[in-house]
């Protein structure tokens, strides 16, 4: 058997600063995560600035523990692998900045990981998955269907012509009075409510049967609630949340499915801050195990933004041979499968 190898993932793209140990692409040996969102709820959202000064303050104490619970040393480490896009510039900047150093003064290898493909890859942490499948990517700033031709070659298949599904979720949370981040929070609530009380759109976008349109649906939430206000009726706050997720779950679903299924693929998978939500979950495994296909969702700790993905992610680009030099900068706009 040749060597375990040990990759250090870094991951500052947003709002959470993470690192983690990962062997092989699939054994997490250890996963340290500091969440910002207790600062940024205090403003309704994330704030790039403040997002960045947390990066600072926290990333060398985030990494140096990932280092210290993985009861590894440098010398073990094979390559340490660093979001570089898409997301925030300032916050990637971090990442990358402190990635490279680390990578110089340790003498490691260094690789560039899309933040995207990471979440994909949070599929392999201790998952029974192997590439091919069809994947639906959704998380606060991405909606993506994504056939997963091998572990580092992505083929898009369908997008969103507006919202994410993650941002619709935090625009209807703000809306109904839930705060940030409102995925959870609609989450939570929807189970009180009644998915079929108010009919909401399951829009479909011109001729592809795979793309996706949330602005309409959280239009049609918004006209409502102002309808009800205008009227002085009362709004079950609890009902707005089940159907309107009903209604997003419905075509990330069904259009997930219906690509597995044109495609010829035999599994579907889920990524993404939005595939920590309960339904989707539930709906996506009932749906596709009645069309004979295999379904497979990470760990929750998993689906929204961590370390681990990232080194899953550098791992098999590491192996693939590819590596960044000193030069690697922040793409804010990197795409799926850019190189
Ligand atoms: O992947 P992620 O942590 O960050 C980005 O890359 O954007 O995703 C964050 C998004 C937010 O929009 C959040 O509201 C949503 O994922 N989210 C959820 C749930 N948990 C997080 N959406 C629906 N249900 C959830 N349980
Ligand atoms: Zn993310």
């Amino acid at each position: 058997m040749s060597e375990r190898k040990y990759i250090l993932g870094i991951e500052t793209s947003c709002d959470e600063t993470a690192a983690a140990v990962v062997a092989d692409g699939r054994e997490v040996i250890s996963n340290v995560i500091y969440t910002q969102i207790p600062t940024h709820t205090l403003y309704g959202g994330v704030v790039p600035e403040i997002a960045s000064r947390e990066h600072v303050l926290k990333i060398n104490q985030v990494i140096k523990k990932a280092v210290e619970d993985a009861k590894i040393t440098w010398e073990e480490i094979s390559a340490i692998a660093v979001t570089y896009g898409p997301g925030l510039v300032g916050p990637l900047l971090i990442g990358v900045s402190t990635a490279k150093a680390l990578a110089y003064a340790k003498g490691i290898p260094l690789v560039g990981v899309n933040h995207i493909e990471g979440h994909i890859c949070a599929n392999y942490l201790a998952g029974d998955i192997t590439p091919p499948y069809m994947c639906l990517v959704a998380s606060g700033g991405h909606s993506h269907i994504v056939r997963v031709d091998d572990y580092t070659k992505y083929t898009i298949i369908g997008r969103t012509h507006d919202d994410a599904a993650g941002e619709a979720f935090d625009k209807v949370a703000r809306a109904i009075g839930l705060g940030y981040p409102g995925g959870p929070k609609v989450d939570k609530l929807a189970r009180e409510g009644n998915p079929s009380a108010i009919d909401f759109p399951r829009a479909s976008v011109g001729d592809s049967k795979y793309d996706f349109s949330f602005s309409g649906i959280k239009s049609a939430v918004l006209n409502y609630l102002n309808g009800a206000e205008m009227k002085g009726l009362e709004v079950n706050k609890a009902d707005v949340a089940a159907s309107f997720q009903q209604a997003v779950i419905d075509v990330l679903a069904d259009h997930t499915i219906q690509a597995a299924l044109d495609y010829g693929m035999k599994t579907v998978a889920l990524a993404g801050g939005v595939a920590a939500n309960s339904l989707l979950r539930t709906t996506m495994k009932e749906r596709a195990e009645a069309k004979g296909l295999k379904f497979h969702c990470p760990e929750l700790i998993y689906c929204t933004d961590n370390g681990a993905m990232i080194a899953a992610a550098g791992y098999h680009e590491f192996i693939a041979g590819r590596r960044a030099d000193l030069y690697l900068n922040a793409i804010p706009n990197l795409k799926i499968g850019e190189r």
